[in-house]
C-alpha cells in the first residue's frame, strides 16, 4: 500500500473508484452513491475546474507560463461541491463561488485538465481538499489515484477498465447525445489513447491499479450489471 501524504482520520467508510475515462466510472459512482446514501466526490471535476480557469487566464494573459499559471490557480482557488437537486447534474462544482459545472466538459478543458493533472504542485494543492471531503465518511471518491494516493486506507477499492474501442464507442454516443458536432470514431479513439498515455505515464500519482483494488472489466457489461456487481461487493465488505 502506498503512503498517504495527509493524515486526517476517517469518520466513516470511504470507497475509492479509479480507472480511465469511458469505463462507466462516473455514472456507476453516481448511481452507487444515490443507492447507498453516500456522498459522491468527482475528483476529475477539480482538475477540470483548474484547467478551465487556466484557459480563461490564458485568454487575458497569453504569454503567461502554463505551469506557473496552473500552480497559481490551484493554490489560490476555493473549490467546493454543492448539491442542487433541481439541476442536472445535481452535483455542482464551484470555484470561488462560481458554478463551473456546465463549462468543464468541452474537449479543450478535457485535454487541459489532463495537462494540469501532470503537475505535482497542482496535485499536492488538491490533495488536502480531496482527503477532507472523503474523511467525512460515507463517501465515494472517483478519480485516477484515489486508491493509491488520496485514500490508500479506503475501505473498498475498485479499478474499472474497458477496451479502448468500447470506451471510444461509449464516448461517441455521449457526444452525439449532447448534440455536439460529433467527431469520427477514429478521432475519439485517438484522443482517448492520448489522454490515457498522459494520465498513466506522468511522474506523480499516475493512473494505476492499487494492489488491493478489485479490478472490473466493463467492456461486456451493461451499466446495471456494473452497478449491481459493485454494490454487492461493497455491501459484503462494509
Ligand atoms: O475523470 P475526468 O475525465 O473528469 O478527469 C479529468 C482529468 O483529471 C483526467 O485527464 C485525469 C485527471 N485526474 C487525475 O489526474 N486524478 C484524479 N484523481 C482525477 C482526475
Amino acid at each position: 500500500m502506498e503512503k498517504s501524504f495527509v493524515k486526517v482520520p476517517k469518520m466513516g467508510p470511504v470507497i475509492a473508484i479509479d480507472g480511465p475515462a469511458g469505463t462507466g466510472k462516473s455514472t456507476a459512482t453516481r448511481r452507487l452513491a444515490d443507492q447507498l446514501g453516500f456522498v459522491h466526490v468527482d475528483t476529475g471535476a477539480l482538475y477540470r475546474a483548474i484547467g478551465f480557469l487556466v484557459l480563461e487566464k490564458e485568454r487575458v494573459e497569453p504569454a503567461v507560463d502554463f505551469v506557473a499559471s496552473a500552480v497559481d490557480v490551484a493554490r489560490s482557488v476555493h473549490l467546493e461541491f454543492q448539491r442542487s437537486p433541481e439541476k442536472n447534474p445535481a452535483n455542482r462544482i464551484f470555484a470561488n463561488g462560481r458554478d463551473l459545472t456546465d463549462l468543464i466538459r468541452t474537449p479543450q478543458v478535457t485535454m487541459t485538465a489532463s495537462r494540469v493533472s501532470s503537475i505535482p504542485e497542482v496535485r499536492a494543492a488538491l490533495l488536502g481538499l480531496q482527503r477532507r471531503l472523503g474523511c467525512q465518511g460515507r463517501a465515494i471518491l472517483e478519480g485516477r489515484d484515489i486508491g493509491t494516493v488520496v485514500f490508500p486506507d479506503a475501505d473498498v477499492k475498485f479499478f474499472l477498465n474497458a477496451s479502448v474501442d468500447e470506451r471510444a464507442k461509449r464516448r461517441l454516443i455521449e457526444l452525439e447525445a449532447a448534440g455536439s458536432d460529433a467527431p469520427s470514431f477514429e478521432e475519439v479513439k485517438a484522443q482517448i489513447v492520448e489522454r490515457d498515455r498522459g494520465d498513466s505515464t506522468r511522474a506523480v500519482a499516475p493512473l494505476k491499479k492499487a494492489q488491493d483494488a478489485i479490478e472490473l472489466d466493463t467492456s461486456q457489461l451493461t451499466l446495471d450489471q456494473v452497478v449491481a456487481t459493485m454494490e454487492k461487493l461493497i455491501v459484503e465488505r462494509l
